[in-house]
């Protein structure tokens, strides 16, 4: 990730990120948006989540529910969570007058409409696969991926600075990723894309006609879903948490490194980053 510093200064812009990185962050930001919104679509036309192979009358698994229900004040949004109940009217379940899973603005198309959710979903979810491969392949050539993703012992040994650190938004302006960084990207780039893309493969009938173990290896169709929708919501929780770091850290220098590839640091953080 460290390359020329250039121009030498107080507060030397060094490059930090490869056009790799560059290139393929922004590729999964887009792809991520719209297969949250064309999912959520998906998700819509069945608005419950169970585990195993099996759903509907007569089994006794399912985990999240979201419907609409007829009350004295009129219909109200209803979900239930591991059998506790929640009035999520005018957001899940009933909202803009409609009995809806997730609200029209959550979703892509905004009306109920699976069959184009699905084409666009598709459509990213390839995208996605090639841009993390593309990744892959650039971050293990570059060094990428062994010098910044994958947290060594010392990255452990600094875990509890860096906690305090970043609670008190006091943020070192180096070369390289701090130990929370390297955990959520290693987290996301390494465990959560990979898993979503594997779970989405097990509920694909063709993918189960040619590898049938993969749906089992997650415990059934239903399971894979539900771990396809927990994994989405651990996304969409890093989402807010890496924006509020990227404002919190200063947003004009974390996003020209991440459109340009250069980077502001601190004279002796810089050193310190080399060091390390
Ligand atoms: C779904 C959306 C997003 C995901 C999943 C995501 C994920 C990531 C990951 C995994 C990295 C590390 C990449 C690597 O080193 O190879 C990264 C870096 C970065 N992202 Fe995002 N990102 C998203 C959206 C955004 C947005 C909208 C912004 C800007 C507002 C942003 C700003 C940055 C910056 C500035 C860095 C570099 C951090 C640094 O150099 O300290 N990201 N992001």
């Amino acid at each position: 990730m460290q390359r020329p510093t250039h121009p030498a200064g107080d507060r030397p812009l060094i490059y930090r990120q490869t056009i790799w990185t560059r290139l393929t962050h922004w590729i999964w930001a887009i792809s991520l948006f719209f297969l949250l919104l064309t999912g959520l679509q998906i998700f819509n036309a069945r608005p419950d989540l169970y585990l195993g192979q099996q759903s509907g009358f007569g089994f006794d698994n399912s985990v999240l529910s979201i419907r609409a229900v007829n009350s004295d004040s009129g219909p109200r949004g209803v979900t239930t969570v591991f059998g506790q109940d929640f009035d999520t009217t005018g957001f899940l379940g009933y909202s803009g007058g409609r009995a809806r899973g997730f609200p029209a603005w959550a979703t892509i198309p905004s009306g109920q409409d699976l069959a184009t959710g699905r084409v666009v979903h598709f459509f990213f979810a390839w995208i996605l696969v090639g841009t993390l491969l593309v990744w892959l392949v650039a971050a293990i050539l570059s060094g990428h991926l062994r010098r910044d993703i994958i947290p060594r012992g010392k990255d452990f040994r600094n875990l509890g600075r860096d906690i305090r650190d970043h609670a008190r938004f006091r943020f070192h302006h180096t070369g390289r990723y701090n130990t929370l960084q390297k955990l959520s990207y290693f987290g996301v780039l390494i465990i959560a894309l990979p898993l979503m893309i594997a779970t989405g493969l097990a509920m694909s009938p063709g993918m189960n006609a040619a590898i049938p173990f993969i749906t089992d290896i997650f415990g059934g169709r239903q399971s894979a879903r539900t771990i396809h929708f927990a994994v989405m919501l651990a996304l969409v929780a890093f989402f807010f948490i890496h924006i509020l770091m990227v404002v919190a850290a200063g947003p004009i220098n974390e996003l020209r490194s991440i459109v340009t590839g250069w980077y502001r640091t601190e004279p002796d953080e810089q050193s310190e980053g080399d060091k390390s």
